[in-house]
């Protein structure tokens, strides 16, 4: 018999697409399963303050297909102290929570060991960024949509660019990790792709587009990955080009936060949902401090400890592609 009764659900950091699908999964398993569920606002700050909701299979009806989350999210800078911490773990206990299924990124299973290690509240963790930046996971939930939101942009820009002979730098989101630049710079044929991995040179980068330019190239679209979490990486590299190379008419665009919201796609949707179906047998199970990922077609566990530290590879083969065919 699982010693799990009342499970407590909560969406910390920045919101992806399939949050909700995820939660939905959560709920309905639970349920079924027999456990009481109790959504928390707002991240961690909602089990410090006990922000708490009692949720029901009927609660997360009709929320599969909406972006953002139901729950809220925040970024809580008072569960990164002890006595923060200890006040949620108080909480949890006045409401006979007795483990928790924490949606998020690195930030949010960071939290989640720790307050593991402290008070060893049993924690499964579900990959909720659209950056795709977890260990352990080949997908997070809320990067596909987050793609096609780009892939859509980029096209859209790509008649602009086309029309008026003109050379776009578009800035995508992701902040430690250039996942979405890559996958969204293959997707959309930019020309090239800046990552916060790689060493960027300008004169490389002006060879490049003098080199397209020579082969009657008359438009083109560099993806410009934000790196270091603040937006405005693209409008200093484009002032750069245009200093040196004054033949090119550019322009800046940067997506912003429109990457983050929006229906989640199909492919997020299940991903979410069979994520969120297995944490709850796992922490019935009596599996704890780890994150549920999807790798190389499987289920995969990868406690919180790596999916914090390791750094979740490029696919190399999309970084030779690209050069090739940009050509
Ligand atoms: O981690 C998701 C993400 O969207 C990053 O890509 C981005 O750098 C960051 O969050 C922006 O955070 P905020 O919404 O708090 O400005």
């Amino acid at each position: 018999m699982s010693k799990i009764k009342t499970i407590g659900v909560l969406t910390s950091g920045g919101d992806s697409p399939g949050m909700n699908a995820a939660i939905r999964a959560v709920v309905r398993t639970a349920i079924e399963n027999g456990l009481f569920v109790k959504g928390i606002y707002n991240g961690f700050k909602g089990l410090i303050d006990g922000n708490y909701i009692d949720l029901n299979s009927r609660s997360v009806s009709n929320i599969i297909q909406r972006g953002g989350t139901i729950l809220k999210s925040a970024r809580c800078k008072e569960f990164h102290v002890k006595e923060g911490r200890e006040k949620a773990f108080d909480s949890l206990r006045k409401a006979n929570i007795d483990g928790l299924i924490v949606i998020g990124g690195d930030g949010t299973f960071a939290g989640a060991k720790v307050f593991f290690d402290e008070f060893g509240v049993p924690i499964i963790g579900l990959p909720g960024t659209i950056d795709n930046d977890i260990f352990g996971t080949d997908f997070t939930i809320g990067f596909d949509t987050a793609l096609n939101t780009i892939t859509e942009a980029v096209d859209k820009i790509r008649d602009t660019a086309a029309s008026h002979d003109r050379l776009f730098f578009i800035e995508v989101m992701g902040r430690d990790s250039g996942c979405l630049a890559l996958w969204s710079g293959v997707a959309g044929g930019a020309e090239e792709i800046i990552l916060p991995e790689s060493e960027f040179r300008i004169e490389q980068l002006i060879n490049l587009l003098r080199k397209g330019a020579q082969l009657k190239k008359t438009s083109s679209i560099v993806i410009v990955g934000e790196g270091g979490g603040a937006s405005g990486k693209a409008y200093k590299i484009a002032k750069q080009v245009c200093e040196i190379a004054v033949e090119f008419e550019t322009k800046v665009t940067v997506l912003g936060h429109i990457q983050r919201g929006g229906k989640p796609s199909a492919f997020d949707r299940v991903l979410a949902s069979r994520l969120g179906v297995i944490s709850v047998y796992s922490i019935i199970s009596g599996r704890s401090n780890c994150m549920v990922g999807w790798l190389n077609q499987k289920i995969e566990y990868t406690s919180f400890e790596k999916a914090i530290k390791r750094h979740s590879p490029l696919d190399e083969s999309l970084l030779g592609l690209y050069k090739t065919l940009s050509s």
